[in-house]
């Protein structure tokens, strides 16, 4: 038997503009999904049939990347995020599921976390039509604080570059680190989620259109890309106040390219009076908001009070890891 956990992400500066080639900033999460494998008479998944076509991950991962022709798995999932709420679960499974292969298979071979990432990565991409970003899969694969841009990014430590042909070109990302200064480990996010799903193709092709009936909209895209650095230095010194101040002017931006909602806006409101900052996370539309805080409880009672689920976690947990 293998069983891996891989984590779920946030992002904290940078989304949408990160579609223009600007930075973003992700870190992992506490929370994450558990996947395990074990030898089995048939293929299931979670005790029922496994059937490839419903588990577009899974099938490229086994047959494409690992070209398994062994005997059947019976396949575990247990996943601790919201799911369509922006938070990485379809990349923590497919790291997940990378992990807990590899060690099934190769038990004494360490984890390639930079293999994971691209594997993951390449596995989101089959089931997107071939479209997706590596900040899930490279959140999820290497733990911490990950920068993900066209071009590197100064102040931080390149960790590997990623390439993928996507039905509008090929398209490069650098993919980066960031050591963040938590030494007295007093800081939290407070994730809320709103339990409406968040459209992430359609918040795209929404701001595109914005962009070209409103030229005008392209200088919140470079006002958040500036906010990203802005917050990434902060994040780099361990300056939470200016962190937080960071996440409230990325929110204002986010809103003025009208993928806020009612019920984000609602859940960031209820948290700031107890945080260092709020915004909404990802691509919008629904999904969550984060908070920074050194009241977690109080700010997810807030969240919770306000309508919303919250979750809490620490600032850029752990990656990918065997569990047994
Ligand atoms: O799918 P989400 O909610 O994690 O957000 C994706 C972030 C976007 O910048 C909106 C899209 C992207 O591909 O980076």
């Amino acid at each position: 038997m293998a069983v891996a956990f891989a984590p779920g992400k946030c992002i904290l500066f940078g989304e949408h503009a990160v579609v223009y080639g600007h930075p973003a900033v992700a870190v992992a999460l506490d929370q994450g999904v558990h996947v395990s494998l074990e030898q089995s008479d048939e293929w299931l998944i979670e005790g029922s049939p496994f059937i490839p076509d419903q588990h577009p991950h899974i099938s490229h991962i086994l047959h494409d990347l690992f070209k398994y022709e062994s005997h059947p798995l019976s396949i575990k999932i247990k996943s601790e995020l919201f799911s369509a709420a922006g938070l990485g679960s379809s990349a923590a499974l497919s790291v997940a599921f990378g992990a807990a292969l590899q060690t099934y298979l190769r038990n004494d071979e360490e984890l390639d976390v930079i293999k994971l990432a691209k594997m993951g990565h390449s596995a989101e991409a089959i089931s997107q039509e071939g479209r997706a970003s590596p900040t899930d899969t490279a959140a999820s694969a290497l733990g911490g604080c990950i920068v993900v841009s066209g071009k590197e990014v100064d102040g931080t430590i390149n960790i590997f570059h990623s390439i993928l042909k996507t039905p509008e070109g090929e398209r490069k990302w650098s993919i980066n680190k960031v050591n963040i200064q938590n030494k007295s480990n007093d800081i939290y996010l407070i994730l809320g989620f709103t339990g409406d799903a968040s459209p992430t193709g359609k918040m795209v092709s929404g701001v595109s259109n914005l962009l070209i009936s409103n030229p005008n909209k392209f200088q919140e895209m470079e006002a958040i890309a500036s906010i990203t650095t802005t917050g990434l230095t902060a994040l780099s010194i361990g300056n939470f106040e200016a962190v937080g101040i960071a996440m409230d002017a990325c929110h204002a931006k986010l809103q003025e390219l009208e993928v806020s909602t009612p019920s984000l806006d609602r859940l960031v409101d209820a948290a700031r009076p107890y945080s260092l900052g709020a915004k909404m996370t990802g691509a919008g539309g629904g999904g969550c908001m984060v908070a920074l805080s050194r009241n977690p409880q109080r700010v997810a009672e807030e969240i919770e009070i306000a309508g919303g689920s919250p979750l809490i976690s620490k600032l850029g947990s752990k990656g990918v890891c065997i569990v047994k």
